[in-house]
């Protein structure tokens, strides 16, 4: 008999593809799905690699059909896909979705995250697979099967928020790209993209939560050692929705000409508020050498401490201070 665990991943794959073949194969699939993604300007072939389907807006659809294949309600209760309500009615987690499967970096089905093709605001814009036995989010990278080589070989991990951002940086022909979708960056998943290289850039929102989640997120890069750089998008841009804005070409260049470093993104973004104001300048300083202060490798940090004293024009003794000072805090 096989495992609990490996039912799990079973049922993940049942329910994969049958959404897979509802949006290829049905009318509602075809008509609303499938027309979604063509509007948003996705090519057949990323929605095919990515394995994207869709959830009919019925009950119990993708429940029943597993049901009627031999797959066990148990299992399907056990990944979330089913949900039993307080009357003991069996109901589909995902309808009238979109589907995006997440993939483990072995390539499994774990879980999945279901868009909403409705604007009403009072409808969740993603549902998302529940923790199980087989997805635990904290671990998981989006896109990182498909990611993994291209991490390896170009030596560099792209680092974006959500699941059509993968898509559409893949549709530029750009492939070493993962986001955290679903949550915020984990320790963990730093350090799973640090199996394959240690270099991250992140290309998260242009919006003010995507600059905070940014500066917390290089932070936490820093820290893990690892080095960081960022493309920050014109407000109100994702990487998709840029990508699809500009093209592909185009977008390709951006990501090339604007990466920064983690010292110059920082002042960037903080001294937009300060102006000339010598006190908030004194801040926003002493913030980027904390920054600084968690990079492990002494060497390295003494690099970005030059640098910082050259942008913010501020005597390197007097950073290496702070930077001393901020050390010993620590320890
Ligand atoms: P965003 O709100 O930026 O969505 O959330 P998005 O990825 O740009 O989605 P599109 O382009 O409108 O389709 C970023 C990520 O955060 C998670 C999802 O993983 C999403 O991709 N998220 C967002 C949720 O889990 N639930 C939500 O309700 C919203
Ligand atoms: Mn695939
Ligand atoms: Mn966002
Ligand atoms: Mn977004
Ligand atoms: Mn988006």
């Amino acid at each position: 008999a096989q495992s609990a665990k490996e039912s799990l991943y079973i049922v993940s794959q049942y329910a994969a593809a049958f959404f897979v073949k509802q949006l290829w194969e049905t009318d509602e699939g075809r008509g609303i799905g499938l027309s979604y993604f063509k509007e948003r300007g996705f090519r057949e072939d990323i929605l095919k690699k990515f394995d994207v389907g869709y959830s009919p807006d019925v009950w119990d659809a993708m429940t029943q059909s597993a049901i009627n294949a031999g797959h066990k309600l148990e299992f399907l209760e056990a990944t979330g896909l089913s949900i039993k309500n307080d009357n003991g009615k069996i109901y589909d987690r995902f309808r009238g979705r979109v589907m995006f499967p997440i993939h483990n970096f072995t390539g499994r089905i774990i879980g999945f995250g279901g868009r909403t093709l409705k604007t009403d605001k009072n409808v969740p814009k993603y549902v998302n697979s529940p923790e199980s036995e087989i997805y635990h989010k904290s671990n998981v990278l989006y896109g990182l099967f498909h990611a993994k080589k291209a991490i390896r070989d170009l030596d560099n991990c792209y680092l974006a928020e959500g699941y059509a951002d993968v898509l559409s940086v893949h549709q530029a022909g750009i492939e070493n790209v993962v986001a955290s979708s679903g949550t915020s960056l984990t320790v963990e998943q730093i350090k799973l993209i640090g199996r394959f290289t240690q270099n991250i850039t992140i290309l998260f929102d242009g919006d003010a939560a995507g600059i905070k989640a940014s500066l917390r997120g290089l932070d936490m890069i820093l820290e893990e050692g690892l080095n960081v750089k960022i493309v920050s998008f014109p407000d109100g841009h994702d990487p998709d929705s840029y990508m699809h804005h500009v093209g592909a070409g185009a977008f390709k260049t951006y990501l090339e000409e604007n990466r920064k470093d983690f010292i110059l993104y920082k002042a960037n973004v903080l001294l937009k508020d300060a102006g000339n104001d010598p006190i908030k300048r004194a801040g926003i300083i002493r913030d980027i050498v904390e920054s600084i202060a968690k990079i492990p490798d002494q060497i390295k940090a003494s690099v970005f401490i030059r640098e910082c004293s050259s942008l913010l024009e501020i005597d390197e003794h007097i950073l290496l201070g702070e930077l001393n000072k901020m050390r010993s805090a620590k320890l």
